[in-house]
């Protein structure tokens, strides 16, 4: 079953948006598999935004995601990738539809309080920095 890596930003969980955000997944009908409030170092914040390194945002892009906690969550579901990237909108908050995460909630695109993996690669890399793997659980539905 596919899975993603999605991230409630230091703006996210500051605007107390966590629970909102997690129930929009939840209702979608995707199953949680992992995790945890955790503030993000400056390593693993540089390791996580590597494709960007060469960007002229990149320090502030790093300042930002490590200047406050974040949620840091793994989804499972059939084409969760894609179907998360929709529910989240666009990246731009100027060009994210009303109905999205972003359309609803962010106006700047520094800080667009969520972070979704955008493909299988992607999601296979940002999992493996912020979870080890006994911190993903493996459940079936019993009830
Ligand atoms: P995210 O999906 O987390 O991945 C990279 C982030 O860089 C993106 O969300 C935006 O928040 C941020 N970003 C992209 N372009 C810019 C920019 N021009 N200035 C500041 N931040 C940016």
């Amino acid at each position: 079953m596919e899975r993603t890596y999605l991230m409630v930003k230091p703006d996210g969980v500051q605007r107390n948006l966590v629970g909102e955000i997690v129930s929009r997944f939840e209702n979608k009908g995707f199953q949680l598999v992992g995790a945890k409030l955790l503030t993000v170092s400056r390593e693993m914040a540089e390791t996580h935004y590597a494709e960007h390194k060469e960007r002229p945002f990149f320090g502030e892009l790093v300042d930002f995601i490590t200047s406050g906690p974040v949620f840091a969550m793994v989804w499972e579901g059939e084409n969760v990738i894609s179907i998360a990237r929709q529910m989240m909108g666009a990246t731009n908050p100027k060009d994210a539809l009303p109905g999205t995460i972003r359309g609803d909630y962010a106006a700047k695109l520094s800080m667009n309080v969520i972070h979704g993996s955008d493909s299988p690669e992607s999601a296979a890399r940002e999992i493996g920095i912020f979870f080890k793997e006994e911190e993903l659980n493996n459940y079936e539905k019993t009830i």
